[in-house]
C-alpha cells in the first residue's frame, strides 16, 4: 500500500514504489498516456500504474478524505467513561448466552423496563454501581468490518472459549483480531457446568500460544464461567473493569458529539434509523449531524429500553432519527455547528465516493478489454 497525501509526479511515484522512473513512464505509455518525469499524475493514472506494480493506493489528505477536524480536549474537561466491550469466540462457545445473561440477570442493577430493543449495543449498570457498554453486533465480523473502516470502538475484548471443546480456529482468529487492534483481552472459559468440561486444558492451550493466564503466573486475566447458570459472570465483569481502570478511559461530555455508527436501516414509519455509539461529547436532540455521506438534524433519540431520551453521552448508544440516508457501520458521526457545513462535507464525500466507484468500474473495463484481446 502506498499512502498519498497529494497527487504525485511520475518521478515521486517511482521512488515510492522503488522502481526506475522509466518503467513508470513506459507503463503510462502502454495505456496511452504520455508523461514526463516531473509531470503530476491524476488519481486514475496513479492507481493504474500502482496496480501494475502490485501496489494499492490510499489517499490520506484532508482534501481527499474530508475528515472533520477535531479539537483536543484539555485534561480538566475529561471525566471517566464506561469501557466498551466486545465478546468474541468460536461458534457455539457461548457468546449469545453470555450477553443474554448479562442483559437479563442479577449481575446488573435492577432498572425499570429492562432492555427491550436490539440496537447493537447496550449499557448495563452492575450491582457494584459501575457501568459497562457491550457491543452486541454479530461476532467478530462486525469487529473487523468496522476496523476496516478505520473505526476502533472496542476498549476490551472478552474471548469466550468452551471448556468442553478446544481452542478452535475462530478462537485464534478472535485473539489475533484483538491483538492486531491492540485491545486488552480477558478470557472467559465457559460451560464449566458441563460434565466433560476441562478448563485447565484450555489454559494449557492458551499457554502454548504464549497467552499465560494470571493464575498460572501470566498477565492475562481469565475467569471460569457458566454463561447458562451465571456462575462466575460477575467476577468476569469485575476483571473487565480492572482492565478498564488500567486504560484510564476518559471523555469530555461538554463538547460536540463524536461517535461511530454501529448499524443503520430504513424504517417504513420512522425513516432512516442509525444506532450510534458516542465516543466523546454529548449528542442531543436537535443537533445537526454528519455521518459518512449523510447528514441531518436529530429528530429523536431512543435508548436500548426503547425510551425517548433528550441526550446521550460518552460510551452510550442510542438510535438516532433524522439522517437523510443510511450510513454504513463504522462510519464516524459528528455533531456540526451549522447545517451548511454538514451538507458541504457530506456532498463532497459523496462526490468522492462516486468518483472512486467510477474509477474502479473504468479500470475493470480496461481489464475486460485486455482479456478480450
Ligand atoms: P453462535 O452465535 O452460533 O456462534 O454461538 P454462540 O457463541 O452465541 O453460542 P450460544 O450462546 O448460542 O451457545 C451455544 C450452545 O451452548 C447453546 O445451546 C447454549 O445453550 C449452550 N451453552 C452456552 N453456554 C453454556 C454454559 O455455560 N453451559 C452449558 N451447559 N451450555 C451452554
Ligand atoms: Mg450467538
Amino acid at each position: 500500500i502506498i499512502k498519498l497525501t497529494e497527487f504525485v509526479t511520475a518521478n515521486e511515484l517511482a521512488t515510492m514504489m522503488n522502481v526506475p522512473v522509466i518503467q513508470v513512464i513506459s507503463t503510462c505509455m502502454s495505456i496511452g498516456i504520455m508523461v514526463s518525469i516531473n509531470q503530476r499524475l491524476d488519481a486514475e493514472t496513479i492507481d493504474l500504474v500502482a496496480d501494475e506494480f502490485g501496489f494499492k493506493t490510499e489517499y490520506t489528505s484532508a482534501e481527499v478524505s474530508e475528515a472533520v477536524a477535531e479539537e483536543e480536549d484539555s485534561e480538566e474537561d475529561l471525566v471517566e467513561r464506561a469501557p466498551i466491550v466486545t465478546v468474541m469466540g468460536h461458534v457455539d462457545h457461548g457468546k449469545t448466552s453470555l450477553l443474554d445473561h448479562i442483559r437479563n440477570a442479577n449481575v446488573i442493577a435492577g432498572e425499570a423496563g429492562g432492555i427491550t430493543q436490539h440496537i447493537g449495543a447496550y449499557n448495563v449498570r452492575l450491582k457494584n454501581g459501575r457501568h459497562i457498554t457491550f457491543l452486541d453486533t454479530p461476532g467478530h465480523e462486525a469487529f473487523t468490518a468496522m476496523r476496516a473502516r478505520g473505526a476502533q470502538v472496542t476498549d476490551i475484548a472478552i474471548i469466550i472459549i468452551a471448556a468442553d471443546d478446544d481452542i478452535m480456529p475462530q478462537t485464534k482468529e478472535a485473539i489475533s483480531h484483538a491483538v492486531a487492534a491492540n485491545v486488552p483481552i480477558v478470557f472467559a472459559i465457559n460451560k464449566i457446568d458441563k460434565p466433560g468440561a476441562n478448563p485447565d486444558k484450555i489454559k494449557e492451550g492458551l499457554a502454548q500460544m504464549n497467552f499465560l493466564v494470571e493464575e498460572w503466573g501470566g498477565k492475562y486475566q481469565s475467569q471460569d464461567i457458566s454463561a447458562k447458570k451465571g456462575d462466575g459472570v460477575f467476577e468476569l465483569l469485575e476483571k473487565v473493569l480492572l482492565e478498564a481502570d488500567m486504560l484510564e478511559l476518559k471523555a469530555n461530555p461538554n463538547r460536540n458529539a463524536a461517535g461511530t455508527v454501529i448499524e443503520s436501516s430504513l424504517d417504513k414509519g420512522r425513516g432512516y434509523v442509525a444506532t450510534v455509539l458516542v465516543s466523546n461529547g454529548t449528542l442531543r436532540q436537535g443537533d445537526i449531524i454528519l455521518a459518512g455521506t449523510n447528514y441531518g438534524r436529530v429528530k429523536a433519540l431512543f435508548n436500548e429500553r426503547g425510551q425517548r431520551i433528550k441526550e446521550v453521552g460518552p460510551s452510550q448508544a442510542a438510535t438516532v432519527l433524522g439522517l437523510n440516508g443510511a450510513p454504513q457501520a463504522g462510519d464516524q458521526l459528528h455533531s456540526m455547528n451549522t447545517e451548511q457545513e454538514a451538507r458541504e462535507i457530506a456532498t463532497k464525500r459523496e462526490q468522492l465516493a462516486r468518483e472512486q466507484g467510477l474509477r474502479t468500474t473504468r479500470r475493470r473495463g480496461l481489464d475486460d478489454i485486455a482479456h478480450e484481446i
